[in-house]
């Protein structure tokens, strides 16, 4: 239901000599205690009207009491200080909306903004051989977000997985693979074998320059496609791949494209000679680099002294690429803000190359998760798998189902389910760019501000239903006059909270930051449970009882669907 076109046809008949632009965004949900539904703010119309906010309500409230052809869906127009609060036809109101998630059913919240149009996703963006740790729940949780929040408002999207599969590093692991490991090592222990021998090449090549040196000569028989080398190589890869497919399949992301940085090795040449075409590279103590000066930026280096390609060059190829293949109408990076600087420079090379596009490109900036016992170093092996602690999450979240509910005897994939959601929803809960410390307690816990508390009043939902031996159907309708029971109180204030929905889901997409969608279907939840420990759903008026029923039938799908959207299932009972 638009109320605020509603409002705003109303005030535009009010004051037609007023200038209403952009006045939407200003309308709010009348604070508890006061007069009408929603309020709006008249400092707005100081300026245009001349006259104070408290003198403007009072004139508006008069107006509209006068106005011949009535105010549409608004009932009643009080003067509050200087504000105008609006009072609906409730009924209708509950009705309408009611009614349009009913017919809509999961599509509700959707739209068709982004028809013909496609959204590439660079996330998770995993390095070969390395651990898969804690620090990739943000980017994998935002981004796998992201990537259902776009498809439910039409876009075609493409997951890319840029993995980070190029370097000299892995000519270092294969000399030390070589050394000290053994393929049935590797088998067995998986991305730990690898880990192992990282570190300790990292110990050892301290003592012993030689190693380095070996190093690269494996780093340059990968390049040269040696059979060997790039056996090894695979091998590596797809011993990781194995582990943050789990991880994927866990947390329920997915990719189109796992395209990663050795993928465009091939494609650098042609980015290089389009640089030095458009006259943008210089030289610089033997490398060749792009001057970003003009934009206070440090240099991008391009190519080293031995003209080895850089992360950047490499982005360069795959930018040129992606719209290439894919003419995205934008292009999103979800990286860690520490790679701020990397990003400014490659949409600055991007720029001077002249491609007008580098505008669609986005650097999606997020921030940082910490365990309480401190910061995470790959080099010395101190990592926590993310694997580990969905695995632990599921595991605390099984004692606490036993704990609450001793006959319960379940395959675990509830707790599992459970636990996982709870993580993720940690991350999803508070806006992006925020550092957080994960803490189990505070994360698993049934109540407050939790994945679990919002997963348990859905359940609380679905079983409220089923006790009520309700049937869901798309085509059943309620009437304004069945509506009453659904229009006062508690019940009110949740179904002018479901029928935002809608606005937020496109707002997380505008502002790339699905926390207004974990915001917003928590204050649901929060809403709903003050409505059922307040109101009866089920009374002895039949009337009543199926008007209520079909508002709780509305929360379970606008959560469940918005819980699908932050990638958190939703399990019918807990
Ligand atoms: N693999 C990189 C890292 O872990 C992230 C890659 C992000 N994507 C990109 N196109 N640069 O730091």
């Amino acid at each position: 239901m638009d109320y605020k076109s509603e409002i705003i046809n109303a005030l535009k008949q009010i004051f037609p000599e007023s200038d209403l632009a952009g006045a939407e965004e200003s309308i709010t949900v009348t604070p508890e205690g006061k007069a009408g539904d929603y309020a709006f703010p008249c400092f707005r119309l100081s300026k245009t009207l001349k006259t104070a906010p408290n003198a403007i309500a009072a004139a508006g409230a008069e107006r509209f009491a006068g106005l011949k052809a009535g105010g549409g869906l608004i009932k009643a127009v009080d003067a509050d200080g200087g504000y105008l609060n609006f009072t609906l036809y409730r009924e209708a109101f509950s009705a309408a909306v009611v009614n349009e998630i009913m017919s809509a059913g999961e599509g509700f919240g959707g739209s068709d903004e982004g028809k013909g149009r496609t959204v590439c996703i660079d996330y998770s963006s995993v390095n070969i051989a390395k651990p898969f740790h804690m620090g990739h729940l943000y980017n994998t949780a935002l981004g796998g977000s992201l990537y259902r929040i776009f498809k439910k408002l039409g876009y075609s999207v493409v997951g890319i997985n840029h993995l980070g599969d190029y370097g000299t590093q892995f000519g270092n692991l294969i000399t030390a693979y070589k050394k000290w490991g053994s393929e049935a090592e590797l088998n067995k222990d998986g991305i730990h074998a690898l880990l192992k021998w990282y570190v300790r090449f990292h110990q050892e090549s301290e003592k012993d320059e030689g190693l380095n040196e070996e190093g690269r000569a494996w780093f340059r028989r990968i390049e040269a496609k040696d059979p060997e080398a790039l056996r090894i190589f695979n091998l590596f890869k797809e011993i990781t791949l194995i582990e943050v497919r789990g991880v994927y399949d866990e947390l329920g992301v997915q990719f189109d494209s796992w395209d990663g940085e050795s993928f465009f090795t091939d494609k650098i040449p042609a980015v290089v000679k389009e640089l030095r075409g458009k006259d943008l590279l210089v030289t610089s103590e033997g490398a060749e680099v792009v001057d970003l000066e003009s934009y206070k930026l440090p240099p991008a280096l391009i190519l080293k002294k031995d003209g080895a390609s850089l992360y950047i060059t490499r982005d360069l190829a795959a930018a040129e690429y992606r719209k290439k293949t894919y003419d995205f109408h934008k292009c999103l990076y979800v990286v860690a803000y520490q790679q701020n600087l990397h990003f400014k420079q490659l949409f600055a090379v991007l720029e001077l190359m002249g491609k007008e596009w580098y505008k669609d490109c986005v650097h999606v900036a997020y921030g940082m998760v910490s365990m309480p016992e401190g910061a995470m170093s790959t080099r010395k092996g101190q990592v926590v798998f993310l694997k580990d602690v969905l695995k632990l999450a599921a595991e605390k979240t099984e004692a606490t189902i036993k704990q609450k509910n001793p006959d319960y005897h379940g395959d675990g994939s509830l707790a599992r389910q459970i636990g996982t959601g709870a993580v993720i929803y940690s991350v999803l809960q508070s806006s992006k760019i925020k550092d957080i410390v994960f803490d189990y307690d505070k994360v698993l816990n049934f109540e407050g501000e939790t994945g679990p508390y919002v997963m348990y009043t859905h359940a609380r939902a679905c079983s409220v239903l089923s006790k009520a031996g309700y049937k869901p159907v798309k085509t059943a309708k309620i009437s304004e006059t069945a509506a009453r029971h659904i229009s006062g109180g508690e019940a009110f204030a949740l179904i002018k909270r479901l029928n935002r929905y809608p606005a937020v889901v496109a707002a997380a997409a505008q502002e790339l930051e699905p926390s207004l969608i974990t915001r917003h279907i928590t204050d649901i939840a929060q809403d709903f449970n003050k409505f059922y420990f307040a109101e009866k759903i089920i009374t002895d008026n039949a009337e009543e009882t199926q008007a209520r029923l079909m508002l709780t039938d509305a929360v379970r799908q606008v959560l469940k669907e918005g819980m699908r959207l932050i990638l958190l299932q939703a399990p019918e009972r807990m």
